[in-house]
């Protein structure tokens, strides 16, 4: 399956750049989202170099009306045919705290869950009236392993994987695909802020060929590395007890 026409959210750093940059290709229109223009323009122009046609819009994807409004002129010209949904905060305790705050758990829940579903409404009618379309939302390993340190963002990517894994069912037989990426630690802006261990670390290159792969092959959740991924599969099987046990060398708390 090819991608013509390609939508993808927190492209400005990370594991979106590192997605745009590895899809960047002639004939391909990339849609770059982001808050920070100025690294939005820079990662544009590394795919313009690379023969794709790039739009950026700095926009703050809790605010759906604006998005709504971006989404419509891309839309326009061109069925968009894969939104990569992978805009997200991580946010949890400092290292004073017990547990994070009420407003930092609200505004994890908005960014990370809520605007991705209002996301996701945004572009779903026209891929239904097209009969095709694909969509990649991407949630973590934290979906299938609570963190202590971070409630709200566990929550946030739990929340991310069933609506991801539910959509892809109630949609398929319209012809679009919804595919949930869950990766482990990537190196990135949002895990310096991570002040804890990061077994099996992986760079953002190499989470978003994984990702890509995945979407190729339309499998449902797309979860790496590998052995962390299945660990936190099987996880949820065994005891709570055992498994909290098993998560002790993993605390960590969040730089600001
Ligand atoms: N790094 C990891 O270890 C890891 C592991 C599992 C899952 N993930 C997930 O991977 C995704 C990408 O994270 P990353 O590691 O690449 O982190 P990152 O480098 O911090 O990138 C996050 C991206 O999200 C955008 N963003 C954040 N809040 C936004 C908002 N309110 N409106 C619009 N854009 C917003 C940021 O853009 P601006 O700064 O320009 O707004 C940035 O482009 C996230 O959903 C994250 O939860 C990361």
């Amino acid at each position: 399956m090819d991608f013509k026409t390609i939508v993808i959210t927190g492209a400005s750093s990370g594991i979106g750049e590192a997605l745009a940059r590895a899809l960047a290709a002639p004939g391909r229109t990339l849609a770059l989202l982001g808050r920070n223009i100025e690294r939005l323009e820079a990662v544009a122009a590394a795919c313009r170099a690379k023969g794709a046609t790039c739009r950026v819009a700095s926009v703050d994807q809790t605010d759906t009306a604006r998005l709504s409004a971006i989404l419509e002129e891309v839309g326009r010209e061109t069925a968009i045919d894969l939104l990569i949904a992978n805009a997200g905060i991580l946010d949890g305790r400092s290292v004073d705290e017990t547990v994070e705050s009420g407003s930092a758990a609200r505004r994890v829940l908005e960014t990370n869950l809520l605007a991705t579903v209002d996301l996701v409404h945004l572009v779903l009618p026209a891929m239904r009236r097209n009969g095709c379309g694909s969509i990649a939302l991407v949630a973590s390993l934290a979906s299938l392993v609570p963190l202590p340190d971070a409630p709200a963002y566990s929550a946030s990517k739990a929340g991310l994987l069933s609506y991801g894994l539910a959509l892809r069912d109630a949609v398929a037989a319209e012809g679009i695909r919804v595919v949930v990426a869950c990766p482990g630690f990537v190196a990135t802006a949002m895990a310096d802020k991570h002040l804890g261990p990061r077994p099996g670390e992986i760079s953002a290159e190499d989470a978003a060929e994984r990702i890509i792969t995945g979407l190729k092959r339309n499998r449902a959740m797309i979860g790496f590395p590998f052995v962390p991924f299945w660990l936190s599969r099987l996880s949820l099987l065994v005891p709570e007890g055992i498994r909290r046990r098993g998560m002790r060398n993993t605390r960590f708390h969040v730089g600001r």
